[in-house]
């Protein structure tokens, strides 16, 4: 259409490898603190509008946070609507497949638009761009796209779009480097809500999951980093900071020069002026003493632990190569059960994984029960290629993977149901995020333990932390009344 050949990317990265990733990590990891936007690429958005759809987790979330901050920096605007917007980018996510179809069926409608206005920058990133097999598939059949990037370079945005608008080629920068850690990015951050990143990649190789590919190997950002941000975010008012890492345990555990993890990190955030801090995701295997003792103060840390299990059945848990057995889960909640009776525990499940029995599936079934999860997010097992496990026979049928889903579903839903009742006549205090979706007149709020709770109120509530008094329980909702706070009590910093 617009005169771009096919080429051949595969200089741009190797396919997921197992053997080559695992020899990763020896050399050291380089912080860079000098990031800007050069003076003469500031104006190259004014007037303009960009559009950035975003899939996957909330890292991809905050990139997207990211982006939004070059571009606005860069003079752009933001926009909705897909007829106004001069540049779209699609922030991708490849954890299972229908991530990916969902993003592929995207740029099948984006091509009309693309063709009515050639004029119109559409980039592809997140984490299908680290795939070398997505980088061809769009070269072939969507060759309309004009920029690819990944997930270690979104900090060259700026320079990129510029190389788009000028090259006639598709411009595609991918770097299976590991990738260092950029510091002093810009971020447009909405809400009183905000995430901090406190490291990067996985090192982990879950026999299933691409994302150590996708994302690098693990890598933490500086506490010294981490804490001005926070602090930095405590005195712009923001009431709930969400530490993200793929696996937060892990933390510091790649500092040479220094014995510092995630609980000493925790300890001294709860020292910060910030309502509420969250972690999310907790790998079960390095969450030590130290972590469950410094929770158990509670304060601003909230007691919402966050705990992917995948499996009950330790031999599955084992071709996962999850590292840890059924037990030695079911002993760790113990443990955060004793130290924080009233923790609320999620998790993430995979049903159908290769070769998983009846039985085996049971065992997901019993330890759900017996650990009293509040709620999953709960996935049918997706091959991806190049990972461990897709080279193992995919021998569970698809109807019977869908029935477990489903029959576990069920046994979520009834979990939740059972907790959210015992909330019943209760005072909680909730973080009021907005009007609920089908009605303005009533707010929608979280509870410490991250529980969702709708009540009748004034929007100048939002933002805030009131005490609410639960009057009647749903599977997957609360509802309750305002308890009238004395005057002043309670307001947003
Ligand atoms: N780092 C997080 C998980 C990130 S991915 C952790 O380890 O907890 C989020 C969830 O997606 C995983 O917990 C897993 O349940 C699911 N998932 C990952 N790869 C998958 C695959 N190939 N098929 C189905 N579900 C998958
Ligand atoms: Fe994937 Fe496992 Fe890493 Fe989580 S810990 S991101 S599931 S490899
Ligand atoms: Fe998806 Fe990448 Fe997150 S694969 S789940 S967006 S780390």
């Amino acid at each position: 259409m617009n005169g771009k050949a096919e080429k051949d990317y595969s200089q741009y990265f190797q396919p997921p490898s197992l053997a080559d990733a695992k020899k990763r990590g020896k050399e050291e990891i380089q912080v860079h603190y000098e990031f800007e936007i050069p003076p003469e690429m500031r104006g190259l958005g004014e007037g303009k509008f960009y559009m950035i759809r975003t899939y996957g987790c909330q890292m991809n979330e905050h990139d997207t946070e990211t982006m939004k901050g070059m571009l606005e920096m860069m003079g752009y605007r933001a926009t909705e609507d897909k007829q106004q917007a001069d540049v779209i980018l699609l922030n991708t996510c490849a954890i299972r497949e229908n991530a990916e179809d969902k993003v592929f069926g995207e740029l099948g409608h984006l091509k009309a638009l693309k063709a009515e206005r050639p004029s119109l920058v559409l980039g592809v990133c997140g984490c299908m761009s680290q795939e070398e097999s997505v980088v061809q598939r769009i070269s072939q059949k969507h060759p309309f796209v004009d920029l690819i990037f990944g997930t270690h370079n979104i900090h060259r945005l700026p320079q990129l779009l510029q190389e788009a608008f000028f090259s006639k080629e598709m411009v595609v920068e991918v770097w299976s480097k590991e990738g260092d850690i950029i510091e002093n990015l810009p971020k447009k951050r909405e809400g009183m809500r905000a995430w901090v990143n406190i490291m990067y990649g996985c090192d982990k190789f879950c026999t299933y999951c691409i994302v150590p590919y996708t994302r690098g190997k693990e890598r933490s950002r500086r506490p010294q980093d981490v804490l001005a941000e926070v602090r930095d975010l405590a005195r712009r008012g923001f009431q709930e900071i969400t530490l993200l890492g793929q696996n937060v345990n892990a933390y510091g555990k790649d500092f040479e020069d220094l014995d510092y993890t995630f609980g000493d990190l925790m300890d001294d955030i709860s020292k910060i002026d910030v309502p509420r801090i969250r972690f999310t995701t907790s790998h079960p295997r390095d969450f030590d003493d130290r972590l469950i003792e410094v929770l158990s103060r509670k304060g601003n840390l909230m007691e919402h632990i966050h705990l992917p299990v995948q499996s009950g059945s330790t031999e599955v848990l084992k071709r996962m190569s999850r590292k840890y057995t059924r037990e030695r889960y079911l002993e760790l909640v113990g443990k955060i059960k004793r130290a924080i009776p009233d923790a609320i525990l999620t998790t993430d499940i995979i049903v159908g994984f290769p070769g998983e029995t009846e039985e085996q599936f049971e065992e997901t079934l019993s330890l759900v029960r017996e650990v009293q999860f509040d709620s999953a997010f709960t996935f049918i097992y997706s091959p991806r290629e190049g990972t461990p496990a897709a080279s193992m026979e995919d021998n569970v049928p698809a109807e019977v993977k869908r029935d477990r889903l489903r029959r576990l579903n069920d046994v979520m839903a009834e979990l939740s149901r059972q907790s959210n009742e015992r909330m019943q006549g209760q005072v909680v205090d909730v973080l009021v995020e907005g009007e609920s979706k089908n009605n303005p007149d009533v707010l929608s709020a979280r509870t410490r333990t991250n529980k969702l709770v709708h009540f009748r109120g004034s929007r100048e509530l939002i933002g805030r932390i009131v005490d609410v008094k639960i009057t009647e329980t749903q599977t997957w909702l609360v509802k309750g009344e305002l308890v009238e706070q004395p005057e002043g009590a309670k307001q947003a910093i």
